[in-house]
């Protein structure tokens, strides 16, 4: 009985220590998400009704299309080039991708469509993080 009743003691300290560790390991070597930064801050009237406000240096498109306002990255997927928007999509100068004004690739060799960036509304402005 004496023995049952260490056996029981002994389980639940190791139960109890191992549980204790895996918490320690979950809390120091979960990834840790990156923090988001305020990439622009652009008042809402100034997005034309239909079409895109570029912003090379930043590397994002903020798009106003059918009533629906989204921000897509300039980064090629394909090895990271400053994307070209032009009035049919958007084309990479360094080995010619091509993409739709969604992001879809149209034309390799980038396989990997165009991210859109986190769009936030503040009062009348837009709040764009990358
Ligand atoms: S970096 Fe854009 S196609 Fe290669």
């Amino acid at each position: 009985m004496a023995n049952f009743s260490k056996k029981r003691r002994n389980f639940l300290r190791n139960a109890i220590a191992a549980g204790a560790g895996l918490w320690f390991l979950q809390k120091f070597f979960a990834p840790v998400p990156a923090a988001k930064t305020l990439l622009a801050r652009v008042p809402m009237d100034s997005v034309p009704g239909r079409g895109a406000l570029v912003y090379r240096q930043q590397r994002f498109a903020l798009i106003r299309e059918e009533g629906t306002v989204y921000v897509l990255s300039l980064v090629c997927t394909h090895l990271g080039c400053t994307l070209s928007v032009t009035p049919k999509g958007l084309s990479c100068p360094c080995h010619g991708s091509v993409f739709d004004r969604f992001g879809v690739v149209l034309k390799g060799p980038a396989d990997k469509d165009l991210p859109r960036l986190e769009l936030q509304q503040q009062g009348k402005d837009w709040l764009i993080y990358g």
